[in-house]
């Protein structure tokens, strides 16, 4: 298997927050302390709350998990006073396939994580935060255990840090492999020990987050890009984005790549230039079929369509898709996209939460019709059917996950149309030619 994170990084990469990724015994607290870790909480713990989310804001970050919105606005939501305490949560569920970037954070450099969290608790004045990780990410867990470990007996976590007369306590919290737990209401009442299960909004995190209390909530690489701003600016580390998608993006490729895995790319990346020079070309060279730019949950472009783009916020959305998490899926012209909206659709329906009635048939509903096109065991009246199905999901569930489900299936019954045909027409050629061969032999 290919590593996630090159020995090099690519000359094409903006390296902001992967600076210390490929350092020797990268996620020992030495190694960070002495290439710059835990500086940036210094300098935050000499600003004010109201100046270090100036500074997010300035640097137009948005949310990296993936609905995008921008992360110093999210965080001025936060009621300045409170009688209730407030907390930091880190989203790192990270299980949107097609994505593995927030693991390499933790693997690489799990201490830019934790002053990504402190300067956050500094910014609204917090005292605890948890980093919720997905189950099957055992091992990054006892990697985060140990590095705050590190931290509380180095006195980066804890009471007075460093003389500073800031306390803040932060620890992980196991989920149990739920995706559904990635969405941020039903990641919290898991936090809470409570059954996954997404809340009702309003109210958002902001007011009423963590045990209803304000709680700051962002995915692992949007606190991991915390200390990079506050070290350069946050306007110098807009800049080297686009003006309304600021720095840079671990973006995942995947797929029929000649050379996949991690790489932070500036926003706006031109998409041609990230497949054919960073991810080495289409493997064999072949042709580009389908493309995913940010998840399984996107809408599904074809190679033409994905080519011109740009790896941006608005470029996706023009194009009626999404930049999403940044976890690119590249598929070749040998890819069979009913197979692949089969694939797409097993994965929704295994991990629907059940709670709403449209997600939790329509899945399962898609799934089965899926199942018969891919085996050519269909009418052509199924291929409507699954996207009347699908469409019909849309914005009708209690939570993101019902228009996860029903976008991509949409996109590829859609533009992929003539593939679906194509299976039910050998079908029935090979029906009618075993027809044949009965009657030859009756
Ligand atoms: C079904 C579902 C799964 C999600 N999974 C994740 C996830 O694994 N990681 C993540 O950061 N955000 C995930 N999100 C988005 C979160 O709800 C939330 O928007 C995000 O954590 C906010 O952080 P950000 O603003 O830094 O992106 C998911 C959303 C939905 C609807
Ligand atoms: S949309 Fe699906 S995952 Fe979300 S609440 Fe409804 S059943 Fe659960």
């Amino acid at each position: 298997m290919e590593p996630l994170l090159h020995p090099e990084p690519h000359p094409l990469e903006t390296l902001l927050l992967s600076r210390r990724f490929r350092l020797p015994n990268s996620r020992s607290i030495d190694t960070a302390l002495a290439n710059g870790a835990y500086q940036q909480f210094l300098k935050a713990a000499s600003m004010t709350p109201d100046q270090i989310i100036a500074e997010v804001k300035a640097s137009n970050l948005r949310g990296r998990g993936g609905a995008g919105f921008p992360v110093g606005l999210k965080w001025s939501f936060v009621p300045r006073t409170s009688p209730k305490p407030k907390y930091i949560v880190v989203n790192a569920d990270e299980s949107e396939p097609g994505t593995c970037k927030d693991r390499v954070i933790m693997q690489y450099d799990p201490h830019l994580l934790i002053e990504g969290c402190l300067i956050a608790g500094r910014s609204i004045d917090s005292k605890r935060g948890w980093i919720y990780i997905r189950g099957e990410y055992r091992y990054l867990i006892d990697i985060m255990d140990q590095a705050i470990d590190e931290a509380y007996a180095r006195g980066w976590l804890g009471k007075n840090i460093q003389g500073t007369g800031i306390d803040f306590d932060l620890s992980t919290h196991s989920g149990a492999g739920a995706y559904e737990c990635g969405e941020e209401s039903a990641l919290l009442e898991s936090l809470e020990g409570n059954r996954g299960n997404p809340r009702i909004k309003p109210p958002f995190p902001a007011t009423s987050g963590a045990f209803q209390c304000p709680t700051i909530l962002n995915n692992v690489e949007s606190y991991a890009a915390i200390p990079s701003i506050l070290e350069m600016g946050g306007e110098k580390w807009a800049s080297y984005g686009i003006p309304k998608a600021g720095g840079s993006k671990l973006t995942c490729l995947t797929g029929h790549l000649n050379r996949p895995g991690v790489y932070e790319l500036a926003l706006g990346f031109p998409v041609r230039k990230m497949l054919e020079e960073v991810g080495g070309g289409i493997r064999g060279g072949k042709k580009l079929k389908a493309f995913i730019p940010g998840g399984s949950s996107c809408p599904v472009l074809t190679g033409e369509e994905a080519w011109e783009l740009t790896m941006d916020y608005d470029a996706m959305a023009k194009a009626k898709t999404m930049l999403g998490s940044g976890g690119v899926v590249v598929m070749d012209e040998d890819t069979d996209m009913v197979r692949a909206a089969l694939r797409i659709m097993r994965f929704y329906q295994h991990e629907s939460c059940g709670w709403c009635i449209p997600c939790r048939e329509g899945t399962l509903w898609l799934k089965k019709l899926l199942t018969r096109l891919d085996a050519g065991d269909a009418s052509a009246h199924d291929i409507d059917m699954v996207g009347e199905l699908a469409e019909n999901m849309l914005g009708r569930t209690f939570c993101a996950l019902g228009d996860a489900a029903a976008l991509p299936t949409i996109s590829i019954v859609k533009k992929f149309r003539h593939e679906f045909e194509a299976k039910l027409a050998h079908k029935s050629v090979s029906l009618a030619g075993a027809q044949t061969l009965v009657n030859i032999h009756a």
